[in-house]
């Protein structure tokens, strides 16, 4: 068992007071080390110093009114209950009823009945059972509608066969605040079918770290433009104030997010830490708040992030004074998935602190109930007044009057209009525009693009044909991981859109995923770059692309070496160190997460039977491009400001631009290329590899939601918490047979590893089970029995084992396909993660 050995080193000195606040509190706890505090600025300029936000909202006395009538009508518990919102795994409409509980949501991954394959009416369907429980008024229960919230965070991604548009870097780099309204304005259309009322949209984060894995949840560094995209965004998803159409039964809630400064964290570490002045925040991360509550933004929601030490869960100084003080923000506060149990002195199921620093909804996920008696406790207690509940669950009441669901009918009543516009026509041209524009085209030596008539081409590259890997995280499942090109119908991917367009001007195309072809083609367009991820999973510790691995370089070389120009469409959520890759490309095109419409790339790529452009590049950096990997932070406002590439860099047919000559490929900042460990599951399973649950050997089911279970019912698995949310793996076995656990992808080389290497993985099990526990890599497998029981209810430890344990000598480990798998005949629960093979440590655990 590792033990936290995290003492806090005092930050460095920035005013003169300071306050004692917790530096990894949690886990020093958890240990029993005494709490070593870390100074931290308490003086603020104060809220004048803050711009003052021009609310579209006067005070309305109707709804004001009718708000104090049934807070008149509301015990204590109503109140609490209305505070709350839990996760649809973890609360059934029986309990929205018994508890009042003002809201749920389903998390990214988390569908009706855990089944990824939900239609819209089975959305609608527990939408309405939700309703219905909540404005039951038998048992003088009394009727308040629950509001449903959902992440549609680029279009209504949680549904198959939804709309999915560019991630937000790419909308960034189209300018064009217009088509971000239409966008807003259809994506709440489809989120409306499914019956939901409200989505965790728009992120207003400016990113300055691009090391940050939400980098592409961002639209840019400019934190002007991040500042007019959230007032369109807004707009067009809640419709504009003061008009008949908002909040009218085409709209929905929106959520500015997530405030305040979550992209300004040192080394973009998500949920860390963001050390700047008062100035900077304001300046540079308020923007886009400004924006959001100037167009009638209904909810924001707290940022993980701390502010110089403290918790944004816990700052009553910027949740109160500054967001309603100042920013006249009238509607509510959300919390983020247990945000407020990272409060210091707070878990997930208490944290009276902050709901009095100015959260008004806690998103408590699972442990609502607890949180529930605890608040009302605390209410009881005095710990929190009357006052502040009454506040917060007028604001609460204020936004559901707004929102119209008191008189709007139940939720499948309400889009009896809208049947047929998940993934509709009009949606999906507007989503491919949105992916032509967003293009930014970074090189054209010798005007290679656009491609022209009559031309023998290939497509090649792991992401040509790849619809997950073009929209990126938050798509159907959480991570963006574990999609198949048949879980987008309606879609088109990158390669269905060039092919259409080649053969329309008299081309002929040939599709390889590795490079190799049947006939020499006059040119190659490979499509590659970042896989899938959602949050803290894609931050990197270096903006290298492909470090130590260089795959995809190898493959434009080996196609320049035959002498074909080369084409790359680059697929990323953010800038990376790529200057050895465009060196090796012709023209090369930042194509960010363009999402469901891949036609939109060929639409620029491809020209006419003329051989005219039919669309020019009008995408523009909004993000600056690095020259180094150690450029990390790289934004205008900062002194050491050299970049590649400019923020509104990007090249035009009509200027008949061809970008840079050769860049610098021997710069600081490199990774060697030599391995030493190799990662299998940090937070989810690595590609190229996946998880999977099995019974015998038969039924393997990948996991690649939060939630799976094999068909016999065996053994079930679900996401659970390890470090951060979800970053790692329950799995349950019910003894009716012998069930596993296991991850298996390509054949790995362990060969190198088999003298002295370690398996390592994190491992926790809380109770005792029947039967026998094993661990295999490979063909071999090791009791784990006694290891496990050692460790029985000690939380979380981590276990390395020899690897000679699973082999007799190093050419057996040559070819690896499942290199870990747990299996057990017995009924027991497990969980696991991070899981690694290290070319030496020592073991904790001898072979048995
Ligand atoms: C994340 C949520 C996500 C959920 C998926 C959580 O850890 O924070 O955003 O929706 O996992 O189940
Ligand atoms: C994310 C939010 C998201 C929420 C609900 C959190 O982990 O930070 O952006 O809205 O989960 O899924």
């Amino acid at each position: 068992m590792k033990l936290f050995s995290t003492i806090c080193k005092p930050l460095a000195v920035i005013t003169l007071t300071f306050v004692l606040a917790g530096c990894d509190q949690r886990a020093a706890e958890q240990s029993s080390i005494p709490v070593v505090v870390q100074p931290e600025a308490v003086t603020h300029l104060g809220a004048d110093a803050w711009p003052t936000a021009q609310s579209p909202f006067a005070v309305d006395p109707a709804i004001e009114d009718r708000v104090t009538a049934l807070l008149a009508k509301m015990s204590a518990e109503q109140k609490v209950g209305q505070i709350m919102e839990a996760e649809i795994r973890h609360a059934t409409p029986q309990d929205v009823k018994d508890f009042h509980l003002g809201s749920i949501l389903n998390g990214g991954g988390s569908f009706p009945n855990q089944d990824k394959y939900a239609t819209a009416a089975d959305w609608l369907e527990l939408a309405d059972a939700y309703y219905d429980a909540s404005v039951d008024t038998s048992d003088g229960h009394l009727a308040i509608p629950v509001i449903w919230g959902t992440d549609a965070v680029h279009g209504h991604s949680n549904v198959i066969g939804a709309t999915v548009f560019p991630h937000n870097i790419g909308l960034g780099a189209m300018h064009n605040p217009s088509l971000v309204r239409d966008i807003g304005r259809v994506t709440a259309r489809e989120i409306l079918a499914t019956g939901i009322d409200w989505t965790f949209a728009p992120t207003v984060a400016v990113t300055q770290d691009d090391r940050w894995g939400r980098s592409y949840e961002s639209y840019s560094e400019d934190p002007a433009l991040v500042k007019a995209y959230a007032a369109e965004m807004v707009y067009g998803l809640q419709g504009v104030p003061g008009t008949p159409e908002f909040l009218d039964s085409e709209h929905v809630l929106a959520t500015a997010k997530h405030y305040l400064g979550d992209g300004g964290t040192e080394a973009g570490d998500d949920q860390g830490n963001t050390r700047v002045s008062e100035e900077e925040l304001r300046d540079i991360h308020a923007q886009g708040y400004i924006g959001a509550i100037e167009a009638g933004v209904q909810t924001v929601m707290a940022s993980f992030s701390s502010w110089n030490g403290v918790k944004m869960h816990g700052n009553s100084y910027l949740l109160t004074d500054v967001l309603r003080g100042r920013m006249n923000f009238d509607g509510f506060v959300i919390g983020d998935w247990n945000g407020h149990g990272q409060v210091p002195g707070c878990t997930n199921a208490s944290c009276a602190a902050s709901f009095n620093a100015g959260l008004d909804m806690f998103m408590v996920v699972e442990d609502w109930k607890d949180l529930y008696q605890n608040t009302l406790e605390q209410v009881r207690s005095g710990e929190i007044s009357q006052q502040r509940l009454d506040e917060a669950v007028r604001r609460v009441l204020r936004v559901k009057i707004r929102a119209g669901v008191f008189e709007k009918g139940r939720p499948s009543e309400r889009a009896a209009g809208l049947q047929g516009v998940i993934g509709s026509a009009e949606h999906r041209s507007i989503a491919r525009q949105a992916a032509r524009e967003s293009l930014v085209l970074i090189k054209n030596a010798g005007g290679l693009l656009p491609i022209q008539p009559n031309l023998k081409v290939l497509v090649t590259g792991d992401g040509a044909d790849d619809i997950g890997k073009q929209t990126g995280g938050w798509t159907i499942s959480w991570q963006g991981t574990g999609n198949e090109k048949s879980d987008f119908p309606g879609a088109t991917s990158i390669l269905d859109g060039l092919a259409e367009a080649i053969e329309a001007i008299g081309g002929s195309l040939e599709h390889s995923s590795n490079g190799d072809f049947l006939v020499k083609p006059d040119v190659a367009v490979v499509v590659f770059g970042e896989n899938p991820y959602a949050e803290g999973q894609g931050d990197l510790p270096s903006l290298e692309f492909e470090p130590g691995d260089k795959q995809s370089l190898a493959l434009l070389k080996k196609l320049k070496k035959d002498g074909i120009p080369v084409v790359s469409i680059f697929l990323s959520g953010r800038p990376l160190w790529t200057n050895p890759e465009i060196n090796a490309s012709d023209a090369f095109v930042a194509a960010w997460l363009p999402g469901s419409e891949g036609a939109g790339v060929a639409d620029v790529l491809v020209g006419g039977t003329d051989g005219m452009p039919r669309h020019d590049f009008k995408g523009k950096l909004s993000f600056s491009w690095l020259n180094d990997p150690s450029q990390n932070r790289l934004n205008p406002h900062h002194e050491d400001y050299t970049p590649l590439f400019d923020l509104g860099y990007g090249l035009t047919y009509a200027a008949g631009e061809e970008g840079p000559g050769v860049l610098e490929e021997d710069v600081t900042g490199l990774q060697s290329a030599t391995q030493d460990s190799i990662t299998l599951y940090s937070g989810r399973p690595l590609p190229p590899w996946s998880v999977y649950i099995g019974e015998g050997e038969k039924n393997a089911v990948m996991i690649s939601g939060s939630y799976a279970a094999t068909s016999g019912g065996t053994v079930s698995a679900s996401t659970t918490d390890m470090k951060v949310q979800e970053d790692a793996l329950q799995v349950s076995f019910n003894g009716t047979g012998t069930g596993n656990t296991h991850i298996s992808g390509p054949g790995l080389d362990l060969s190198d590893f088999f003298a002295s290497g370690i398996l390592s993985f994190q491992f926790k099990q809380d109770k005792p089970g029947t039967g026998i526990l094993r661990l295999r890599v490979g063909d071999k497998a090791i009791d784990l029995d006694t290891a496990a029981n050692a460790l029985l209810g000690q939380g979380w430890s981590e276990v390395t084992v020899p690897l000679s344990c699973f082999a007799e000598n190093a050419a057996t480990f040559e070819r690896v396909t499942v290199p870990f798998r747990l299996e057990s005949d017995g009924e027991i629960e497990i969980s696991f993660g991070e899981i690694q093979f290290l070319k030496s440590g020592e073991s904790t655990i001898d072979c048995i």
